[in-house]
């Protein structure tokens, strides 16, 4: 799919059928994440795949956002990995992890596969439920599916330009 076809017509789905992803479409997201861009390339994410009723009920615990998705990815970091930067003020787990969910919600939308940034719940929660170890942050989840919900109205709702952009 041509790159501005992608980035403008991707939008949040709130409904997905029951039908599972196929592998070689989960396969090409995964990899899209894998190839994202890290500060010093230090790839301290984590991707969990959820796809088991088991695991599916655990994150239906953790929030009312799953909106049925036969697929979940819960995207965390190493947070002993992180690049620190000097004077200890920030550090890059969360924009790596971020820049890692972008580009696989963005590769879902390429590869005809539907999808939704999910932050609504409480992370320390869902870390429990998933057992993870204690050095793993959890950033977001996204769920993946094949969308019965159209766009939301707000998907094509954008302020202008000259409101976020300023030229100095
Ligand atoms: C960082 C982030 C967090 C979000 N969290 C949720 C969420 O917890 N639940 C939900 O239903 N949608 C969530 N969304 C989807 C937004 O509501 C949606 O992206 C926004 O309204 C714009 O619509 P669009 O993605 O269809 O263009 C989130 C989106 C982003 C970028």
């Amino acid at each position: 799919m041509e790159f501005n076809e992608v980035i403008t017509n991707r939008y949040s789905c709130k409904d997905f059928t029951d039908k599972q992803i196929d592998e070689h479409q989960l396969n090409e997201i995964l990899e899209a994440g894998r190839i994202a861009p890290t500060a010093k390339n230090f790839q301290e994410q984590k991707i969990y795949v959820i796809q088991s009723k088991e695991y599916l009920d655990k994150i239906d615990h953790c929030t009312p956002c799953r909106y049925h998705a036969p697929t979940v990815l819960v995207v965390a970091y190493d947070k002993n990995h992180v690049f620190n930067y000097p004077g200890d003020k920030r550090n890059s787990g969360i924009e790596d992890a971020s820049i890692v969910a972008t580009h696989m919600l963005l590769a879902a939308y390429n590869a005809g596969v539907d999808s939704c940034w999910i932050n609504f719940f409480d992370p320390e929660q869902l870390a429990k439920e998933l057992n993870l170890p204690k050095n793993e942050e959890i950033l977001m989840m996204m769920d993946l599916g094949y969308g019965k919900a159209k766009p939301l109205a707000n998907h094509f709702s954008r302020k202008e330009i000259k409101e976020t952009v300023q030229y100095l």
